[in-house]
């Protein structure tokens, strides 16, 4: 069979790579992917924006592409999957409607509260229902968020209620286009945060390995928050009893939430959650598709063949699956451009590609393109290393080698990485 990965970032590395890997596919081709997808055997670039529907659904129609599986939100949220259904063709991931989820924090808050979901208080404000006077009377530190997809820039935690008004007011005054022509605004949460992934079909649910992110672009969790810079399975954090909590407070309830609603949920769905001091999950976001860079971890775990997970869902049989799991801790460290997360600086060449891939473990490429011959930078995250060990201090020692094997003019990556599973770790063997 021949399979379509839509997107050109880590993710879809690791998903392109993924499914090359399986005897049942002929060929994997990605739109538009970058120069790692483009080096992979069996892997074939093509020029189609990753949001452009209908080129989309013109590529899998003449290319007979079995089956397609999109890495990013926004063709999710534009409805990519009802585009693929209408044109009879397999296209894992939510419809327009059930990517709502992500595609509108307004929608999102609102169906939380609906089905009793844990998660902050907030209040949803367009321009002409905002009440100043409510803001002022809350105490700081305040979260605002544009409700619609911005990129991963839409979310300020603000110092005190004057930066939240300052906030609302550049988010209604058009700062991110119509995302943020409504603004949630929701009280800060302290605890830790676990990424909770996990594949549906509609009705039920197979867990992906646990993960976890770092968003701060700094050592020590400082600095701008970024899209991730770097991720790691599995997850200490997520303990078996916190695993259940998670799948009966926040993902069961979701799934069966949507289903009820009339718009059930097939993809990938994670949750981002944030564990307050007595275990309680509380959902800071939904996102419709899998995390970047957590994917690239989680899929240099995975044993089980992605595509026939796929194919399960689509055919609603999720609930016979069983996902098989290499028993090793893998570690994603990602390496970004000068200027990242505000700006990044584009066209430098990468040295030492070569070097680390006779190294153990595998660079996973996101913003890179090929010129004349020359892999070169282009993007604000630009590869991610990733390693493989018996538990995260080995996996994260294996990572750190192949990224400080590779470099460009300006390169930016964490040396900490996976830090607090390393403490748990050292915590639990001494
Ligand atoms: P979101 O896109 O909604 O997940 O927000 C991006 C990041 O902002 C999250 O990963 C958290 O680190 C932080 N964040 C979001 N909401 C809250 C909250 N209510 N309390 C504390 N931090 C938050
Ligand atoms: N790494 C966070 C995300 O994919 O949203």
């Amino acid at each position: 069979m021949k399979v379509l990965i839509v997107g050109g970032g880590g993710r879809e590395h690791a998903l392109a790579w993924k499914c090359a890997l399986s005897p049942r596919v002929s060929e994997v081709l990605v739109a538009p992917g970058n120069a790692g997808t483009a080096a992979e055997p069996r892997v074939r670039n093509v020029e189609v924006g990753a949001e452009d529907v209908a080129g989309l659904v013109r590529l899998a129609t003449a290319e007979r592409v079995a089956l397609t599986i999109i890495g990013p939100e926004a063709p999710l949220v534009a409805g990519v999957v009802d585009a693929f259904a209408g044109a009879g063709l397999r296209c894992f991931g939510p419809t327009r409607a059930a990517a709502r989820l992500e595609g509108s924090k307004a929608f999102a808050k609102e169906f939380l509260r609906r089905h009793g979901i844990p998660t902050a208080r907030s209040r949803t404000f367009t321009r002409a229902s905002f009440d100043a006077a409510w803001l002022r009377a809350q105490n700081a530190p305040l979260v605002v968020k544009a409700s619609g997809l911005a990129a991963g820039k839409g979310v300020v935690i603000a110092a005190s209620t004057d930066e939240a008004l300052a906030s609302i007011e550049a988010m209604f005054a058009g700062q991110f286009g119509g995302a943020g022509h409504e603004v949630v605004v929701e009280e800060f949460l302290q605890g830790e945060e676990a990424s909770f992934i996990v594949m549906a079909d509609g009705a039920h649910v197979l867990p992906l390995a646990t993960s976890q992110d770092h968003k701060r672009r700094d050592d020590g969790d400082r600095g701008p928050n970024t899209g991730g810079m770097g991720a790691y399975s599995p997850a200490p954090v997520v303990s078996a009893a916190l695993h259940a909590r998670i799948m009966r407070e926040v993902i069961g309830p979701a799934v069966a939430g949507l289903a009820a609603d009339g718009s059930p949920y097939s993809g990938f769905l994670y949750a981002g959650v944030m564990i307050a001091s007595d275990g309680t999950p509380n959902v800071l976001e939904f996102n419709c598709r899998l995390g970047d860079p957590e994917t690239q971890p989680i899929m240099m775990r995975l044993e089980s063949d992605l595509t026939a997970l796929c194919e399960a869902a689509l055919e609603r049989r999720l609930e016979r699956e069983h996902a098989r799991w290499d028993a090793r801790a893998a570690l994603g460290v990602v390496m970004a451009a000068q200027g990242y997360p505000e700006s990044a600086r584009k066209g430098d060449v990468i040295e030492g590609l070569e070097a680390a891939a006779r190294l153990p473990g595998k660079i996973f490429h996101a913003g890179t393109r090929l010129e004349a011959g020359r892999v070169v930078t282009n993007g604000g995250r630009v590869l991610c290393a990733v390693g493989l060990g018996n538990d995260v201090a080995a996996a994260q020692r294996q990572a750190y080698a192949l990224a400080d094997t590779v470099r460009w003019p300006g390169v930016q990556y964490r040396h900490d990485i996976g830090f607090r599973a390393v403490a748990r770790e050292q915590g639990a063997g001494g």
